[in-house]
């Protein structure tokens, strides 16, 4: 029986059916149910224990080999049997590839800079990381003044013993402001989106950073008016024609006089709701004419230039435009609600 077994394996691993048929009669010939390897399986029941113990090793590795032959010849005859036809079926539906969308925070802020591109404004960006001078100093905010109290500041050491800490992760995009007008002459038209820091506890509604877009305009003869004209035609086009605007007096070192700017409340139309508090209001920028010290702070002539300046923060418009309720979940990266933005993609 040893024998038989060993040359049945030779003949195994030496067959190649050519055919889908001739690799049928193959299994029927090792596997069938009247096979040969069954059949050896039977003489086998019967053999005396001790030539059991020597065969049934080989007996089993017979099977195995005729099983993976079998397998192997189905594969490789299946493959051939459909020549003739296309290998590719091309009228199978194809496999959706997901599609990534932009963030909404990315969505709105292209929102913004198209609007003001618009109008004129070009796109300055400058770096997160600042100094003192260019966040705070250049911008009419004196040392100890109390007014730097008003953004938490994260400030950097350069090294461990330097308790200057003169440099801090930029609290606001005006310090691009300062960049722009000390590297340049007038007149100036840009706006200034980017990612800014405050020293916040993380919560639904504040968080340590965030973005915003500002922006400048310096040249001369530059008016209150102008600011008011830029702003309002923002408005309309970001939140829809009929949205109102008003305009409360307020504070900024860097401006003088200055203001916040409200607009009637896009979810309830100005009828009163949650976002706006039951007034009808919302507020979303900050705003101003230049302060001449910031202008001669940069290297331009108060005398001969005037300018405005505005700042707003992008999570408060998004919230707005999608009534996100939780500012937190704009740095999650949750699929499931980024997902919701995907329709939005330009
Ligand atoms: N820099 C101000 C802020 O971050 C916004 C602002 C910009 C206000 C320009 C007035 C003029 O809060």
């Amino acid at each position: 029986m040893r024998e038989k077994i060993q040359a049945y394996l030779e003949e195994i691993n030496a067959s190649s059916p050519a055919s889908a048929e001739e690799a049928e009669q193959f299994r029927i010939r090792f596997l069938g149910r009247k096979g040969i390897i069954p059949a050896l399986f039977e003489t086998f029941k019967s053999l005396p224990p001790e030539e059991k113990k020597e065969l049934g090793k080989s007996l089993n590795q017979l099977k195995q080999a005729a099983s993976e032959k079998v397998n192997q010849l189905k594969n490789g005859t299946s493959r051939s049997a459909a020549q003739g036809t296309p290998s590719l079926d091309l009228s199978l539906p194809g496999e959706p590839s997901p599609v990534g969308g932009r963030h909404p925070i990315s969505l709105v802020e292209k929102e913004i800079t198209g609007i003001f591109s618009r109008l004129g404004f070009s796109v300055a960006e400058g770096p997160e990381i600042e100094d003192d001078w260019h966040n705070f100093s250049a911008l009419n905010f004196p040392a100890e003044h109390p007014a730097r109290d008003m953004q938490d500041t994260f400030f950097i050491r350069r090294d461990p013993n330097d308790t200057s800490a003169d440099m801090a992760l930029r609290t606001h995009t005006s310090s691009v402001q300062v960049r722009l007008m000390e590297q340049g002459k007038p007149p100036f038209r840009a706006i200034m989106p980017g990612r800014v820091y405050r020293n916040e506890a993380i919560s639904a509604r504040a968080h340590c950073f965030f973005h915003q877009v500002e922006g400048l305009y310096v040249d001369e003869g530059v008016s209150f008016a102008d600011l008011k004209q830029t702003l309002f035609y923002f408005v309309q086009e970001l939140f829809g024609v009929g949205t109102k605007v008003r305009f409360r007096p307020s504070y900024f070192p860097f401006t003088e006089p200055s203001a916040e700017m409200d607009i009637s409340c896009s979810i309830c139309q100005g009828d009163g709701c949650a976002m706006c508090k039951h007034t009808g209001w919302v507020e979303i920028l900050g705003c101003g004419m230049v302060d001449p010290n910031v202008l001669s702070n940069c290297g331009v002539d108060p005398a001969r230039y005037t300018g405005f300046a505005f700042g707003m923060g992008i999570e408060r418009i998004t919230n707005l435009k999608y009534q996100v309720k939780d500012l937190r979940l704009f740095s999650e990266n949750d699929v499931r609600f980024l997902a919701q933005f995907q329709s939005e993609i330009i």
